[in-house]
């Protein structure tokens, strides 16, 4: 700002001084000229004097020589200088009025010659000399007031920058300390985000940081203690169990059932386990599907097939109306084992002797799926929290029942990794209805 400043000014100054010389120089020559022509109208010695007296007063000098440069008349004494410059311009070819000196700055004088033709025949010239010390105090006078200027705009500037940066970087300050206090591991984050500009939106999104950042601090606590939680109590069996097998006076045939329950509960651990691991992933972003454009109901039929046994064994009784040739845009396995988690969840908590039913209803731009049971199904204000990590309706970890909390999370997961959406219903027993995207650019 102060370099634009100081250029506009330099050039400021330069243009009006310029001008002002000008004008001075322009002023001497009209002078001049007008004498020219007064003595070209009568040439006489009585003209002469009369044009050399009007200058006495003023602070210019007239000279008016002859042809040859004989002085006839002028309005003063004259000096070294003067006379030196008459004596160079005596028999001066010089057809129009002219600047003879202009250098202000060396020479005492700027001069100006202006040759008396009368009939076309050369009768003398008519010089007019003015001090430089004229333009000299026009010219410091102008650069005194330019200097005061340009001194008064310099501090205005610079007041107006210190300000204004210190306003801008103020607020700049405490974001950065309040950042710095984030990545120290302190969440509250209080930035002022009046602001009506990018400071106020930078501001309100480093408050929405320190809040997100809060709320995951919380999450991850709560998911680690229920995580503790829930591994206990697996390891308490298997521990429990262990100990009996281990005595010595337990028969044969209950040290079976024992490992078969040991068995039993380390498989549930480990899958356990590959679930977490699995949702880590998924937060990750780790995870890949693989969506492609393909048939619904074979992939349904697979997934039924694979749980006939268990099926079978509980007497659970499937239903399918899914529509031949509908296709959506999905990851083959990973669809599979949506499904697999939902019928597992029906043949866990609907009962013995009760019926799934799987709908498809093709939408426009989605393909409803609804899985269905007769079961008992869950309480109403468990209804949203079903797709949380290691929620359980029943809570107490009982063998029989004894879930993870994991399956529908997953479920979740990756319906929403495929651009659709979950829900579940109270519908005389519990309807999973997911909704599929037909098409997808995943
Ligand atoms: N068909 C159903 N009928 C009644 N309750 C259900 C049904 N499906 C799920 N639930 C309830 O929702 C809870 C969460 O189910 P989810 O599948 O997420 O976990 P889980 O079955 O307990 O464990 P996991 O599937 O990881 O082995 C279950 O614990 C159960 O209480
Ligand atoms: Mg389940």
């Amino acid at each position: 700002m102060i370099l634009i400043e100081l250029s506009l000014f330099f050039v400021l100054y330069t243009n009006i001084s310029n001008h002002q010389i000008n004008e001075v120089l322009d002023g001497l020559l009209a002078r001049g000229s007008g004498h020219r022509d007064v003595l070209e109208k009568k040439f006489d010695q009585t003209t002469m004097e009369h044009v050399a007296l009007m200058e006495t007063e003023a602070i210019t000098d007239v000279v008016i020589t002859d042809e040859r440069g004989e002085i006839l008349a002028s309005s003063s004494g004259l000096d070294n200088y003067q006379e030196k410059l008459i004596q160079s311009y005596g028999q001066t070819e010089k057809e129009e009025d002219s600047i003879i000196e202009r250098e202000w700055k060396t020479a005492p004088y700027v001069a100006t010659l202006s040759p008396i033709e009368i009939e076309g025949e050369r009768k003398g010239y008519v010089y007019m000399f003015s001090p430089s010390t004229v333009i000299r105090n026009l010219t410091s006078y102008l650069s005194n007031q330019f200097i005061f200027v340009m001194a008064l705009t310099l501090i205005i500037t610079l007041i107006v920058v210190f300000t204004l940066s210190k306003l801008i970087t103020k607020p700049l300050i405490r974001m950065k300390e309040e950042t710095e206090k984030l990545s120290r591991g302190e969440t509250t984050v209080e930035l002022n985000d009046h602001y009506n500009d990018e400071l106020g939106v930078l501001a309100r999104s480093i408050n929405k940081l320190s809040e997100d950042l809060e709320r995951m601090k919380q999450e991850r606590n709560d998911f680690l203690s229920s995580i503790s939680h829930e591994l206990r109590t697996p390891l308490t069996y298997l521990k429990g169990y262990a100990d009996i097998a281990s005595r010595e006076h337990t028969d044969e045939a209950n040290k079976r059932k024992y490992l078969d329950i040991i068995k039993e509960e380390s498989e549930k651990l480990a899958s356990m386990v590959q679930e977490l691991f699995q949702l880590a992933k998924m937060d990750e972003n780790t995870f890949t599907i693989q969506p492609e454009i393909c048939e619904i109901k074979p992939l349904l039929i697979q997934a039924e097939e694979s749980m006939y046994p268990i099926f079978s064994k509980n007497k659970i009784a499937v239903t399918n109306t899914c529509p031949s040739g509908l296709c959506f845009y999905a990851d083959p396995v990973r669809f599979k084992q949506v499904i697999v988690n939902i019928l597992e969840n029906v043949i866990q908590y609907s009962g013995p002797d009760s019926n799934v039913h799987i709908a498809v209803i093709n939408q426009t731009a989605e393909v409803e799926i609804k899985i269905k049971d007769d079961g008992p199904g869950v309480p109403e204000d468990s209804l949203p929290h079903l797709f949380d990590r290691l929620y359980r309706v029943e809570k107490s970890r009982s063998r029989e029942l004894g879930g993870s909390g994991l399956g529908l999370a997953i479920v979740k997961e990756i319906v929403k990794m495929h651009g659709g959406s979950v829900k579940a219903k109270n519908e005389k027993g519990l309807a999973i209805i997911m909704k599929w995207p037909k098409e997808g650019d995943l």
